[in-house]
């Protein structure tokens, strides 16, 4: 078994234009590629590749699928042999395979290594030019880098000038070089040329040391400040963090790590004597960033600037730790003064200020978020009170450690003025870890009331969220009720993409189903739906309504559907407390919205 996790990076990775173009050349009609369809016979072209949700489709065959999907069908080959084919491509190596395929594992394992060797000689190289280059050692100086500090981090300059990385290559024109994000191809002429130009280079490093990627500052004034590599074979910036390879025996002997939001924080923060920070790469801070932090340290810091962004970078960060947190370890923000980052202010007031400023200024996560949600709201009216509830508890049921969740949850039922039963009764949950994994209770609504629920209706919701995975944000499904069918497909999907971290695309979407009990509904519903070129334009703000009218409508229906069980058992047996509960939730739900 290939695992999903790999399937999805595949798939996040591998773009399908280039894919099928390399077996049918495709050309560009508005937002999409068309081809005259490889699986059926056609004078005018009806294949139809979205670069945007990953997916082809024939508006004749209707022959459609994914990347997978589609060199699976070409080739004629196999699911796992149409991955493998994929991943070779883009130099991936598919786990389970290492054994089984020792040849091919062998070639990505070389390609890496020479990506790996081909970003060293660029260091090398631009080590050597910072060395004999004024105009950088004078930057330098001016920020107050040491010359040791410099060498530390392996700062380099990338002179001016359209090719000087001819000095590292016999073959300016190997692709390696496009590969590594070194070169860039100009679209329009094909001519090559340096992608840093001009700029002080940042190398960095992965958990093994190896060079994966650099950041490049302009010296001085210039757009943009910072020029990052690409992502590339050897570079995901969701998953790098500057500076933690450098960090790494600090950050062990403190058994702290401290996360800031700049290359030049790292290295001054360094060159100070704080030796465990890291940096994330000019983007949030990920789940994935956060579960590696507390691999390698039990506390860990975030330091945000005190500006909007940083405040914005903060709550990002809080929203991506929460199902990483683990009892035993903790998460603190510190928020500095609005005119400092961590670099001017360990600059201005020394290292034990800094030091102690982390120590006693700082945030537990438990804090900052309850403060941050209180913020938001006017506690002293019942209003604001059930707003606060309302807020807070898609996020409480994120948190993945068991005590600190129910701590928060506990403090936070006590400022909204209710008990923590109470609260669970209003939000429909217990924490994630009782729940099942489907997040439903086992609360039966009736085969033949399930059955009344309009299915074309249901269907061609789901086609709409298949084709926009953004959308999920838009589906409310009851919490306590067992679905079945169209239903449970659509709840299915809906929850999978708020569980997938950076949104999915339609492709990744749909191989997530590959070998479930959904994987034939979803074909027919695709097959039937994509009759009409329509349904592969990207969407207008019409059909989002129809989508958001469609849920409304849907929701309404269940409810209606449920209460109406509930009363029948009601008048039967009689309802248990949380039945009941859920009745006056209903209940009130039913009466209080607008339409
Ligand atoms: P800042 O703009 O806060 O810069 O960007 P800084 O770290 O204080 O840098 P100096 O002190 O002016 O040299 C913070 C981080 O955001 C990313 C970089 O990772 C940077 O370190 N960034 C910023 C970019 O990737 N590109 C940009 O154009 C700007
Ligand atoms: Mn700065």
């Amino acid at each position: 078994m290939i695992p999903q996790d790999f399937i999805d990076q595949l798939l996040s990775r591998v773009d399908i234009v280039d894919v099928v173009d390399r077996y049918v050349p495709l050309k560009k009609g508005g937002q999409n590629y068309m081809a005259c369809c490889p699986f059926h016979k056609e004078k005018s072209p009806s294949f139809t590749v979205s670069p945007s949700k990953q997916f082809y489709h024939c508006f004749g065959c209707g022959a459609h699928g994914s990347a997978i999907g589609f060199v699976m069908e070409y080739q004629g080959i196999g699911f796992v042999d149409a991955v493998k084919l994929l991943a070779e491509g883009i130099g991936m190596q598919v786990p389970n395979e290492r054994v089984v395929n020792p040849e091919a594992s062998r070639k990505a394992r070389e390609k890496q290594v020479s990506l790996e060797q081909l970003m060293q000689l660029a260091n090398d190289f631009y080590r050597r030019e910072l060395k004999s280059g004024p105009n950088a050692v004078a930057y330098c100086k001016g920020r107050g880098l040491s010359g040791e500090i410099a060498a530390r981090f392996g700062l380099g300059y990338a002179p001016d000038g359209w090719q000087n990385l001819e000095a590292i290559t016999d073959n300016y024109q190997d692709e390696k070089l496009v590969e590594a994000g070194l070169v860039i191809v100009a679209e329009d002429s094909g001519r090559r040329y340096d992608r840093f130009r001009d700029r002080l280079m940042f190398p960095i490093r992965n958990q093994r040391g190896a060079i994966v990627g650099f950041g490049g500052r302009v010296l001085g004034k210039g757009e943009p400040k910072y020029l990052n590599s690409p992502e590339t074979p050897l570079f995901e910036k969701g998953r790098e963090l500057y500076g933690l390879y450098e960090a790494r025996q600090a950050i062990r002997d403190k058994n702290r790590v401290l996360v800031v939001e700049g290359y030049m924080d790292v290295v001054a923060l360094a060159q100070y004597g704080v030796g465990y920070a890291v940096a994330t790469l000019g983007t949030a801070t990920t789940g994935e960033h956060v579960r590696k932090l507390l691999k390698h340290a039990d506390q860990v810091y975030f330091c945000f600037d005190g500006d909007k962004a940083g405040l914005k970078a903060a709550w990002r960060a809080l929203e991506n730790s929460l199902p990483q947190l683990v009892d035993g370890k903790s998460l603190s923000f510190l928020f500095l003064p609005s005119e400092h980052d961590p670099d001017s202010y360990v600059r201005e007031f020394g290292t034990d200020a800094f030091e102690q400023l982390l120590e006693q200024e700082s945030l537990p996560l438990s804090v900052y978020f309850t403060r941050e949600l209180c913020r938001e709201v006017n506690l002293s009216t019942p209003e604001g009170k059930a707003d606060l509830i309302r807020r807070a508890a898609p996020l409480l049921a994120q948190i993945s450690a068991p005590a600190l969740g129910f701590i928060i949850k506990k403090r936070l039922a006590e400022l909204a003025g209710v008990e923590v039963d109470e609260f669970d009764m209003l939000t429909g949950g217990k924490p994630r870890a009782e729940r099942s994994r489907s997040g439903r209770r086992d609360y039966k609504l009736p085969a033949e009331s399930q059955r009344q629920i309009n299915t074309t209706m249901v269907k061609k919701l789901i086609k709409w969220l298949l084709m926009n995975p953004g959308w999920a944000g838009d589906v409310q499904l009851p919490d306590s009720m067992a679905l079945s069918d169209e239903l449970a497909c659509f709840a299915m999907l809906a929850e999978r993409v708020q569980e997938h971290g950076e949104e999915p695309n339609t492709a990744q979407l749909i191989e997530g189903l590959r070998g479930t009990p959904y994987e034939g509904l979803i074909d027919s519903v695709l097959q039937q739906a994509m009759q009409d070129p329509d349904e592969f334009a990207d969407p207008s703000e019409d059909d989002r309504q129809l989508f958001q009218d469609g849920n409304a409508k849907l929701l309404k229906m269940l409810h209606a559907a449920q209460l109406e069980r509930l009363k029948l058992k009601d008048r039967h047996e009689g309802l248990t407390s949380e039945e009941k509960a859920l009745f006056g939730q209903l209940w009130r739900e039913m009466f209080s919205s607008p339409n």
